[in-house]
């Protein structure tokens, strides 16, 4: 009787933590990313360099475009160096979700 209650309770915690991590991981990657990918040029804030052409990813132009244009630009974007169109997809997803954090 006592191994079920345990295997449960394991059980339970397992299917937690499955729920729980990609949306914890999710968000903190996106966070991370921009900074170390993105930020030296659009800014922390991501307002972007208006001297320096850069532009803006939370201006209104920038909030009404979809995801998927978002990820596009990363990608072909003729500005970005190699190591940003190159990110891998999960990481770009990852970056477009906190852009859209910011924007609100
Ligand atoms: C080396 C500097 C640099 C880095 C690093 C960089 N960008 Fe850019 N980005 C630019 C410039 C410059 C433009 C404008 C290009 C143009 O007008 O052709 C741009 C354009 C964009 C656009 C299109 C905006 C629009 O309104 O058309 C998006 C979206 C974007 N960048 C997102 C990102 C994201 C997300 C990252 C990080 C993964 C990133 N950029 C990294 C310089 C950079």
């Amino acid at each position: 009787m006592k191994t079920t209650k345990l295997v449960m309770l394991v059980m339970t915690i397992a299917v937690a933590l499955f729920i729980l991590i990609p949306n914890l991981s999710w968000a903190e990657d996106g966070a991370a990313l921009y900074k170390t990918k993105c930020a030296a040029c659009h800014g922390a804030d991501a307002a972007g360099k208006p001297a320096a052409k850069i532009p803006s990813l939370v201006s209104e132009d920038a909030k009404k475009k979809s995801d998927a244009d978002l990820t596009k630009a990363v990608v072909e974007t003729a500005k970005h160096p190699g190591t940003v169109k190159s990110l891998p997809a999960g990481d770009t997803k990852a970056i477009v979700t906190y852009v859209r954090g910011l924007q609100k």
